[in-house]
């Protein structure tokens, strides 16, 4: 499997965010957690933010909304500099879900959707073929440094099922609490894309950390 990790910029020191999106350069991925304080009880990356590291990597930007409708910015966050979009099945209809996935598809980028930890596996099912990638929460969203939530693997391992069926290019992610210990679980229950924010900011040595989390997961599931 080809794990990729993609630290969150969530917990990067935004005093010194140029600095900090330097430390990740060695992911494939760099999450980029948005909030509207009413999808989530909190604030997240704002399109300006994006716009300003866009220039600074390039690196995939894998853009997780969690605001309620989100169809109303996805271009806004398209036009931003994001690569990857996802929006989360909970905010708005179905209907209006499938026009947020055609919405980022006609921008040229790659769409997804996120499940909360309490939206079961099948929820995915009427947008899978239209998905680059799944994310499963493995906390619930709004707030980086929370535990890591081991019941929610056998919902990986469905969707995984689910993929395999219906869509085997689709990419498999998961966030939160994902750390060097944890992240094995994941990719074992089938996740190949590990966000992990506080696990790789509070490293001594992040670079090393991310390096590490993707070794050590590919021997995991070789
Ligand atoms: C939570 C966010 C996560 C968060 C992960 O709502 O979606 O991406 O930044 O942070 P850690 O890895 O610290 O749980
Ligand atoms: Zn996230």
């Amino acid at each position: 499997m080809n794990i990729k990790i993609a630290p969150s910029l969530f917990a990067a020191n935004f005093a010194y965010l140029a600095d900090d999106v330097k430390k990740i350069a060695g992911a494939e991925y760099i999450h980029v957690d948005v909030m509207d304080g009413h999808f989530v009880p909190n604030f997240g990356i704002a399109p300006h933010i994006i716009q300003a590291i866009r220039p600074l990597t390039g690196q995939v930007l894998d853009v997780h909304l969690m605001i309620t409708e989100p169809i109303r910015y996805v271009d806004v966050f398209c036009n931003a500099g994001a690569d990857i979009v996802t929006v989360h099945v909970e905010s708005d209809t179905e209907e209006n879900i499938h026009a947020a996935l055609d919405k980022i598809r006609a921008n040229g980028k790659k769409a997804g959707v996120v499940v909360k930890p309490n939206t079961p596996a099948e929820a995915i099912l009427p947008f899978i073929e239209k998905c680059d990638m799944v994310l499963v929460m493995t906390v619930e969203p709004g707030f980086g440094g929370q535990k890591f939530m081991a019941h929610m693997m056998p919902k990986v391992a469905r969707i995984r099922a689910l993929l395999d069926r219906y869509n085997p290019a689709c990419e498999l992610e998961v966030d939160g609490g994902v750390d060097l210990t944890t992240s094995l679980e994941c990719v074992k229950a089938g996740a190949n894309v590990l966000v992990a924010g506080s696990s790789v900011y509070k490293a001594a040595d992040p670079a090393r950390c991310i390096a590490d989390m993707r070794r050590q997961c590919a021997d995991a599931v070789k």
